[in-house]
């Protein structure tokens, strides 16, 4: 079966590290017109022969100016926006006493409010030709309670993408626009450096697959989630943890 992903413009915020620059990399070698968003420019380098339909924006997408802009320059550049990846995200491992104001702010910011806001942007952009695929980052943090690792801030912030998934879902399908969400487990990324070579090998042990993910274990389903013939596919929210956590 084809994606349908040749052509197609898509939208990848958080391009520039882990597993956002995979998923940047995979639309791209399906065919896609990629804006890869992030803070900084660094690292966010396409794959060969994609040069001529890949533009980095750097940029800050948890502000509204910010979403907007990114979308405004997808469509000034490639004309439209077809699929939106919203994987820009902080991690926090914070306890009761540490996680201030502060520290919840900016990671509701940046993971549930970016969220919002890149959605609600690149939606009234697709809406205009009635199609569309969102994706956007839960994680196994928000069924678990974060376990050893996350803190209460990013695990509120993970769950809350689960709702504003199923909400922007019912939101948008009638504009023929589907809207899910991933959940991955531990990925090896920067964000899970954190975690520890022992942490790790103990979350590994726990898991049926005997690893930890790579981030082209996730960008495998966000290009599922994202292909035309995923129409009927929305509202939901797909774990990627080799099976550590089912629900
Ligand atoms: N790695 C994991 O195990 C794991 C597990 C579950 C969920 N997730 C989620 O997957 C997504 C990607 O995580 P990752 O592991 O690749 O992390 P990462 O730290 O490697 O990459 C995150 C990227 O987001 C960018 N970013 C952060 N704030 C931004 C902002 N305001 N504007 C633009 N860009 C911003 C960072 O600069 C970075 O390049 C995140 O939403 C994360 O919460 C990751």
């Amino acid at each position: 079966m084809r994606l349908g992903l040749d052509g197609r413009v898509a939208i990848v915020t958080g391009a520039g590290s882990g597993i956002g620059a995979s998923v940047a990399r995979a639309l791209a070698l399906e065919g896609s017109a990629i804006v890869a968003a992030d803070l900084h420019e660094d690292g966010i380098e396409p794959p060969a022969d994609c040069a001529g339909r890949w533009l980095a924006v750097p940029g800050d997408v948890a502000t509204p100016s910010g979403a907007e802009r990114v979308v405004d320059i997808a469509v000034e550049t490639f004309g439209r926006v077809d699929v939106l990846v919203a994987c820009a995200g902080v991690y926090e491992t914070g306890t009761l006493e540490d996680v201030d104001e502060k520290v919840w702010d900016r990671v509701h910011d940046v993971n549930l409010r970016g969220s919002y806001l890149c959605a609600r942007a690149a939606i009234a952009e697709m809406a205009k030709r009635g199609y569309g695929r969102v994706i956007l980052f839960s994680s196994i943090a928000a069924q678990t309670g974060g376990g050893v690792a996350a803190g209460p801030a990013y695990v509120a912030a993970k769950a809350g993408i689960i709702g504003l998934t199923r909400s922007l879902a019912q939101k948008a399908g009638p504009l023929g626009i589907t809207v899910n969400c991933v959940a991955p487990g531990v990925i090896d990324t920067p964000m899970t450096e954190v975690m520890g070579p022992e942490v790790k090998q103990d979350v590994v042990s726990k898991v049926p697959m005997r690893r930890t993910g790579s981030p082209d274990d996730v960008a495998f389903v966000v290009a599922m989630l994202a292909s035309e013939p995923a129409g009927y596919l929305s509202g939901t929210h797909l774990d990627v943890n080799g099976g550590l956590h089912m629900t």
